[in-house]
């Protein structure tokens, strides 16, 4: 592990503020202003035109996704998808078509099988959604923003620090060709969650002491298909992407992030030091892959405080998925949106008439920024709240400190550039089946690492 210098880059996200509901970050709209030639790059969408939409992806939350972009206000359609596999791709059409039939016009010329099918899905659509495994998103979003088009992808946006990178890159020459770019963190489109940070923010318990974050559950999905069922190890680990690092990033940056993001939120800014220690203690058979059941970070911000979080997938344990924060006049408990001030009443969020599901609400929210061409760019917090995560994943592997800048500048790359049919992971089974497993500690390991 090595330090290395702090960048500009570094102080200018650290600084950068969190816009809650809307995202319109103060440096889309910095670049917008000066890059006025760039910032027609792309072919203009006007309120009434018809936004043609992209799948590439076509599992569970793509198709959550895909219904959700088709719901928002005006003319939307679906023209193509892609998945690497044909089963799951004609599955999820199935799906799509009951709920929304009108809106559905994929030819079978505009499925594409494979794992270079995106590009041409890309070339086909105003706007795509990207919603494979999180492994391939940095690479996918550089080309949707290279070939002009609008983008949903969902969190985690990366699995490495070279990842990271390449969506910062790329979130910045979004902004200087005008398009817009939606990263599901679903929170910051829920009405409870805006109304309570703003408070927070407007002093309701003073200054924030500590904070905690926690997505301790029973786990995800087991593994989905077995040796028997696959042609190939690529095939076996791209159906079980959850256990494999390259694809998913383990549950700490794959789940957890959701709770590291509403503190970074609440804090405007990222955490620059991990601390922490984690292992594999119940899910520990083969099957399992290479990722930990538990990790426990101590996440340190630059003023000081710290975050302490927690994120486990064992079963029949004390199961919590929430965030909170001590302050000097009160403390907050912010995923129930209450607020408990040392002096005054409490006070909590009621559900409003027109609040909506957050995953329909940023939906709503990125397609209306495209029709009337506002600065709308989420990749940049979503870039660093990954990064956060990806941070304390180094910390608990390695057992050793991690800072922003050591996880940021990594040169350690999981996901391979490219991937074929004919690509060997990047990790692999022993002759018992087994993946190599971290351990923390180790020198070697740490080298892999960080
Ligand atoms: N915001 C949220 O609350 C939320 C909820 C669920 C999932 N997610 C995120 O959505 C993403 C997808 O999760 P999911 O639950 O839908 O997983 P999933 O396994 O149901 O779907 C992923 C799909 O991507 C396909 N795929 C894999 N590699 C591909 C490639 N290179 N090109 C094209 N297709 C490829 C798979 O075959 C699969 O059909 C993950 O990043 C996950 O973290 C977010």
């Amino acid at each position: 592990m090595k330090d290395s210098k702090k960048t500009q880059e570094q102080d200018d996200l650290n600084r950068r503020k969190f816009v809650g509901n809307t995202s319109k970050t103060v440096a889309g709209a910095a670049a917008l202003s000066t890059l006025p030639i760039e910032r027609f790059a792309h072919a203009a969408i006007s309120p009434g035109d018809t936004i043609k939409v992209g799948l590439i992806g076509c599992g569970g939350r793509g198709t959550g996704a895909a219904v959700q972009a088709l719901s928002t206000s005006e003319s939307t359609k679906l023209v193509a998808m892609a998945d690497v596999f044909k089963d799951k791709l004609e599955n999820r059409l199935g799906i799509i078509s009951k709920q929304k039939e009108k809106q559905v016009d994929v030819k079978d010329e505009n499925k594409f099988v494979g794992p270079d099918g995106y590009k041409k899905v890309i070339e086909q659509s105003d706007l795509v959604i990207l919603t494979t495994p999180p492994g391939f998103r940095p690479y996918h979003f550089e080309e949707a923003i290279k070939q002009n088009k609008h983008v949903f992808m969902e969190k985690p946006v990366a699995v490495d620090g070279p990842g990271v990178r390449k969506v910062l890159e790329v979130a910045k020459i979004a902004d200087k060709k005008g398009l817009k770019v939606g990263v599901g963190l679903q929170r910051h489109h829920q009405a409870g969650y805006v109304e309570t940070m703003k408070r927070l923010k407007d002093g309701a318990i003073g200054d924030f002491v500590s904070m905690r974050a926690y997505w301790n559950g029973g786990g995800v999905w087991d593994p989905r298909a077995g040796r028997g069922e696959v042609n190939s190890e690529l095939e076996y680990q791209l159906r079980n992407w959850y256990y494999y690092n390259w694809l998913c990033g383990d549950h700490i940056t794959e789940q957890h992030i959701h709770n590291l993001d509403i503190i970074n939120w609440l804090k405007d800014g990222y955490p620059v030091l991990a601390r922490g220690m984690g292992g594999r203690q119940v899910r520990t058979d083969k099957k399992y892959g290479e990722i930990f059941d538990h990790h426990a970070v101590e996440y340190q911000y630059e003023d000081g405080t710290w975050m302490f979080s927690q994120c486990r997938h064992i079963r029949g344990c004390w199961n919590s998925v929430s965030e909170h924060v001590q302050g000097t006049k009160g403390r907050c408990d912010i995923n129930r949106h209450s607020i408990f001030p040392t002096k005054g009443n409490p006070w909590r969020y009621r559900k409003q008439k027109g609040d909506k599901n957050p995953y329909q609400q940023e939906h709503d929210d990125l397609f209306a920024a495209i029709r009337h061409n506002e600065p709308y760019n989420e990749a940049y917090y979503g870039a660093m709240s990954t990064l956060t995560s990806i941070m304390g994943r180094m910390a608990t592997y390695t057992g050793q400190p991690v800072t922003q800048e050591q996880a940021l500048n990594s040169k350690v790359q999981i996901m391979p550039d490219k991937i074929t049919w004919d690509t060997k992971p990047p990790t692999g089974p022993d002759k018992d089946g087994k993946y190599p497993i971290p351990v923390p500690g180790d020198k070697m390991w740490a080298r892999k690492i960080v």
